[in-house]
C-alpha cells in the first residue's frame, strides 16, 4: 500500500458542493459507496464477512473460500494463524472486487445461546483482542481494509435491532469494549461498523459516547465509521455522533433535502458533514481507489495455498475434550477389516454458521470423505442419518406442477394488498418460496398455486411462513393460517423462523390444488431494509419420512460396527445471525442426544465429533469414549477432522469459552435475552465483569459447574512444566513470565501456556484471576523449551467508576501459569505499586 500516491483529500473535498458531500455519507447500493465521477470521486465496494469473502450475492454467487469460524481460530491460541488467515482473506476479498472486508466480529461470548458467538472469538477480551489484531494486520498488510464489528454490545440476536442493553461502565470498559480497544490500538483497522442495538439508552450508530468520546477521543482512532446494514437510526444524531457512512444505500436517513434541513435548523453543522465526508474520502485514498477506481468482476480463485491453510488451521483449532482409554487417535492398522459406523452429520459438512458469515464455499469436504481418504479402503464404513435435524420442513418443490403443467408453482402478483381480482403479473417458480432479498419489486400481495399429487397416502406435514399475514388452502379449504406479520423478518430471510407444522390427510395419486396467499406486512418486524416487501416459503414432508425411526436405524448400524462415530452439531438454520439458539440441547427436540445415547448404549466404542460455535449440553458424556469439539472448520472440515481423529495432527486446540454443565449455571442466565417492558426488550448485564471463567473461578462450587473450563484441551502427548519465573522491566512497565515446557510423551505436539494474574488479596469485586498473556509452543518428543510470555503492568488495572480511570491497587499479585484456567502448573508472586491511568 505504501506505493500509492496519496491524493490530496482536502483539495478534493473543497471542490465538492454541500449536496455532493452529503451524497458520500451513505451507500450507493448494497455493497458500494456513492461515486461522483465528474469530480473524480470513486466508489468502494465492501464484502462480508469473517470467515470468507462472499461477494455481493447472498446465495449461490461465485464460490468463495470458506475459512474456519473465529471461535475455531481462537481455539488455536495462535495469533500467527490469525494473521495468515487475514492474508488469505485479503486475496479472497479482492477476488470479489471489494477492498474492505466486513470483519472481524469481536463481541465477547456472553451466553452459550448467543446466535452469533461462532463468528466471534471468545468470552475473554484479551484472547479476542489479540486474535483480532493479527487478523486485521493480515488483511491490511495486503491492502484490504478491516471493518471491526459490531461496536458495541451486540451480544445477542434476539431483537438485535431494538434491544436496549444496560451495561455498567466497568463491565463495558473491561469486557465489552476491551477486544475493540486492544485490536484498534494494536492494529488500527481502517473501519469500524456500529451495532444495531441500543446501549444504555442510545442506539450505537447515534452514540456520541461510543463514537466520539471513546473511539475517536480516548482511543485516538481516526478511520471510517459505518453503520450495520439498516442500522442507522437517525439523521442529525448519527451525523453529530460521528457515523460517517450509512449502509447500505440508497440512503434512508441522509437524503440531501433532509440533511440540508437539519443543517438549517442547526441540528447538524457543515463541519460535521466535512469531517464525515473527509473520512469517506480518506478511506478510499488509503485503499488506492483514486488511482484505480475500477471495481473488478467477481471471480472464484480457489487457491491450493488457501486450501492447505484452511486444513491446517482447522485441525489446529479442534479441541479434544475427552479421550478415555486413548481411544483416539484411530490407527489404520488397528482398524483394518473392522467396521466403522458414521452417524449423524457424517455426509453433510457443517462448515460455517448461518447469516452474513455464510459463503458459497468452493467445496466442502464431509467427515465421511475426509475419513475415507485418510483411512483408505481397508475399513468398512457404514452410515445412518440417525436423527432429524431440520428446523423447517423442506420446500414443497416436488410432486407439484404449475398452471401450465410444468414442475413448480405459478406465482400471481398483485399491487393490491389482498390478492384479489386480476393479478398484475404471473410467473413460474421452481420453488415454493418468494424471498425478497434484493428483489426490488414492491408488490402488495402474492398468490402461489400448484397442482399437488402426492405419491403416497398419509397425514402429511405442511409448514409455512410469510413476512405478512398468509394462508394455505387445499382444494379451497383452509389448511393453515398465519394471522400476524412475521415478528422477525431477518429470521425469515435466514431460514430461522420456526414454523408451526400442520398435518393434512392426502390420498396417494390424487391431485390437490394448493394455494398459498401472502400479504404485504405494514412494517416488517426488525429488518427495516425489507420493509414493504412480501415473502413466503412453504414446506412439506410425508408422514412416513417425518415419523421415520432414524434412531433405530442408526442403532442397528452401530450394533454391527466395531466403532461408532456420531457427528453432531448445528446446521446454519439453527446457529445463525438473526436468532439466538432456542435451546442448550442439540436440535431438534433432543433428537441428537437421543441418537448419541442410544448408539453409546449398544456400542462401547462411541466417539462424538461436535460442530457448534458454542457450548452445548452433553447428557451422554459419561457414556462415550471420546469427544472432539470441531466448531465450524470451513471448507476442509472433513480433512481437518480426519487429521485429528487419525493423529496426522496432534490436537492442540484449547477452549476459548467455558463449557458449563447446565445452562442454568451460565453467569448471564436469567438475564438473557432480557425482559420486555412495554414491548421493548431490555437486557441488563447483571453479572457485570463476571463473564465466562471470571464467574466460574469464584469458588470451588462455581468451578464444579463447569464441564470443560476455559483454556482446556487434551493432546495425544503429555507435557511437564518447570521453573516458572517472572522478571520486571527496568521502567516497571512490563513483566516477563517464563516457564520451561517439556514434551514428556512420544509424539510431537503443541502446548498453550496461559498466564493469568489477580490480586492476592481476595475481593468479591474483582475476578480471582484474568488472562494476561499466552503463547503456543511446538515440541518434539522429549524436547524442552523455555516459553516467555510478556504482559504490561497496565493490564492489572481495573476501571473505576468512581474516578473514571484505570486503577491498580498496590499490593501483591499472584501470577498463575496454566494449561487451562483450572489446571495451574506454576504460581509466582509479584508486588506492584498503586497506579492510576487516564482513559
Ligand atoms: C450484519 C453484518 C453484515 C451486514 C451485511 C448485517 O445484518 O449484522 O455483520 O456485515 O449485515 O451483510
Amino acid at each position: 500500500m505504501g506505493s500509492h500516491i496519496t491524493p490530496n483529500v482536502d483539495a478534493i473535498l473543497n471542490q465538492l458542493t454541500l449536496e455532493e458531500k452529503v451524497s458520500l455519507l451513505a451507500g450507493k447500493n448494497f455493497w458500494e459507496t456513492v461515486d461522483i465521477p465528474e469530480k473524480g470521486v470513486p466508489s468502494v465496494k465492501v464484502s462480508d464477512g469473517p470467515n470468507g469473502a462472499r461477494g455481493a450475492t447472498f446465495k449461490n454467487g461465485p464460490t468463495a473460500a470458506c475459512f474456519p469460524a473465529s471461535c475455531l481460530l481462537a481455539s488455536t491460541w495462535d495469533v500467527e494463524a490469525a494473521r495468515r488467515i487475514g492474508n488469505a482473506l485479503a486475496e479472497e476479498t479482492q477476488s470479489k472486487g471489494a477492498r474492505a472486508l466486513l470483519a472481524p466480529t469481536v463481541c465477547p461470548h456472553r451466553h452459550p445461546l448467543g446466535g452469533r458467538n461462532f463468528e466471534s472469538f471468545s468470552e475473554d477480551p484479551l484472547l479476542a483482542g489479540k486474535m483480532a489484531a493479527q487478523y486485521i494486520h493480515g488483511l491490511q498488510e495486503k491492502g484490504v481494509a478491516a471493518t471491526i464489528k459490531h461496536f458495541a454490545a451486540n451480544e445477542q440476536e434476539t431483537c438485535r435491532f431494538t434491544v436496549n442493553a444496560h451495561i455498567a461502565e466497568r463491565a463495558l470498559r473491561e469486557i465489552y469494549l476491551k477486544p475493540f480497544e486492544i485490536a484498534i490500538k494494536e492494529a488500527n483497522p481502517m473501519a469500524v461498523m456500529t451495532s444495531y442495538n441500543i446501549l444504555n439508552g442510545h442506539h450505537a450508530d447515534s452514540s456520541s459516547f461510543l463514537l466520539k468520546d471513546v473511539l475517536r477521543g480516548q482511543w485516538g482512532w481516526n478511520g471510517l465509521v459505518m453503520s450495520d446494514w439498516g442500522g442507522t437510526n437517525s439523521t442529525a444524531d448519527s451525523l453529530e455522533a460521528g457515523l460517517d457512512l450509512e449502509m447500505p444505500g440508497p440512503t434512508k436517513w441522509r437524503k440531501a433535502e433532509t440533511v440540508l434541513e437539519e443543517i438549517k435548523a442547526g441540528r447538524v453543522s457543515e463541519r460535521t458533514i466535512d469531517a464525515c465526508a473527509r473520512n469517506v474520502l480518506e478511506f478510499m485514498a488509503k485503499l488506492g481507489c483514486f488511482e484505480d477506481p475500477s471495481i473488478s468482476e467477481e471471480k472464484s480463485i480457489n487457491k491450493p495455498e488457501h486450501q492447505q491453510l484452511i486444513r491446517s488451521v482447522g485441525s489446529q483449532g479442534l479441541v479434544l475434550l475427552k479421550n478415555e482409554d486413548n481411544t483416539l487417535p484411530l490407527k489404520k492398522e488397528q482398524l483394518a477389516n473392522k467396521k466403522v459406523a458414521l452417524l449423524g452429520f457424517a455426509k453433510e459438512g457443517l462448515i460455517h454458521g448461518g447469516g452474513s458469515a455464510s459463503v458459497n464455499a468452493h467445496y466442502r469436504v464431509t467427515a465421511e470423505e475426509g475419513l475415507r481418504s485418510a483411512l483408505g479402503d481397508a475399513i468398512e464404513f457404514d452410515y445412518a442419518q440417525g436423527a432429524h435435524t431440520f428446523r423447517q420442513l423442506p420446500l414443497m418443490n416436488n410432486m407439484v406442477v404449475d398452471r401450465d403443467g410444468q414442475p413448480g408453482w405459478t406465482l400471481d402478483l398483485f399491487f393490491n394488498e389482498d390478492a384479489t381480482g386480476e393479478p398484475s403479473a404471473s410467473r413460474h417458480s421452481d420453488v415454493a418460496a418468494y424471498v425478497p432479498i434484493f428483489v426490488k419489486e414492491a408488490w402488495g400481495s402474492l398468490r402461489a398455486t400448484a397442482q399437488f399429487t402426492p405419491s403416497q397416502s398419509g397425514r402429511h406435514y405442511l409448514g409455512m411462513s410469510g413476512l405478512g399475514r398468509s394462508k394455505v388452502l387445499i382444494d379451497g379449504q383452509m389448511a393453515y393460517e398465519q394471522k400476524e406479520n412475521c415478528p422477525d423478518s431477518m429470521a425469515f430471510l435466514l431460514g430461522g423462523v420456526k414454523e408451526p407444522e400442520v398435518q393434512w390427510d392426502f390420498e396417494g395419486g390424487k391431485t390437490y390444488t394448493v394455494e398459498v396467499t401472502t400479504l404485504k406486512p405494514s412494517k416488517s418486524g426488525g429488518l427495516s431494509l425489507i420493509d414493504g416487501y412480501i415473502g413466503f416459503r412453504a414446506g412439506f414432508m410425508t408422514e412416513e419420512e417425518h415419523n421415520r425411526d432414524l434412531v433405530s436405524e442408526a442403532v442397528e448400524v452401530a450394533k454391527r460396527s466395531d466403532l461408532a462415530i456420531v457427528f453432531t452439531g448445528h446446521t446454519p438454520d439453527w446457529e445463525t445471525e438473526g436468532q439466538d439458539q432456542i435451546s442448550f440441547s442439540l436440535p431438534s427436540n433432543g433428537s441428537q442426544d437421543r441418537l448419541v445415547t442410544a448408539v453409546s448404549s449398544v456400542n462401547t466404542n462411541t466417539i462424538v465429533v461436535n460442530c457448534t460455535g458454542v457450548a452445548i449440553d452433553m447428557p451422554w458424556l459419561d457414556k462415550v469414549k471420546a469427544v472432539v469439539q470441531a466448531w465450524f472448520p470451513g471448507q476442509e472440515a472433513g480433512n481437518a477432522i480426519a487429521d485429528v481423529l487419525t493423529g496426522a495432527v496432534n490436537p492442540s486446540g484449547r477452549l476459548p469459552v467455558s463449557f458449563p454443565r447446565r445452562i442454568e449455571d451460565a453467569p448471564a442466565h436469567g438475564n438473557f435475552p432480557g425482559e420486555y417492558i412495554d414491548g421493548q426488550l431490555n437486557v441488563t448485564y447483571e453479572e457485570g465483569i463476571f463473564v465466562g471463567y471470571r464467574h466460574y473461578d469464584r469458588s470451588e462450587k462455581h468451578r464444579s459447574q463447569v464441564l470443560f473450563p476455559f483454556g482446556y484441551g487434551l493432546s495425544y502427548t503429555t507435557f511437564a512444566h518447570a521453573n516458572p519465573r517472572v522478571s520486571i522491566s527496568e521502567n516497571a512497565e512490563k513483566f516477563d513470565v517464563t516457564i520451561e515446557v517439556t514434551n514428556t510423551g512420544s509424539l510431537a505436539g503443541a502446548d498453550v501456556v496461559q498466564v493469568y494474574a489477580g490480586a492476592k488479596q481476595a475481593s468479591s469485586e474483582n475476578p480471582v484471576k484474568e488472562l494476561v498473556g499466552f503463547a503456543k509452543v511446538q515440541l518434539e518428543p522429549k524436547q524442552s523449551k523455555t516459553v516467555s510470555v510478556e504482559f504490561d503492568t497496565r493490564q492489572l488495572a481495573h476501571f473505576s467508576e468512581g474516578t473514571s480511570r484505570w486503577e491498580i491497587d498496590g499490593g501483591e499479585y499472584e501470577i498463575s501459569i496454566g494449561r487451562s484456567v483450572q489446571d495451574i502448573v506454576g504460581k509466582l508472586t509479584l508486588s506492584v505499586g498503586a497506579q492510576s491511568y487516564k482513559l
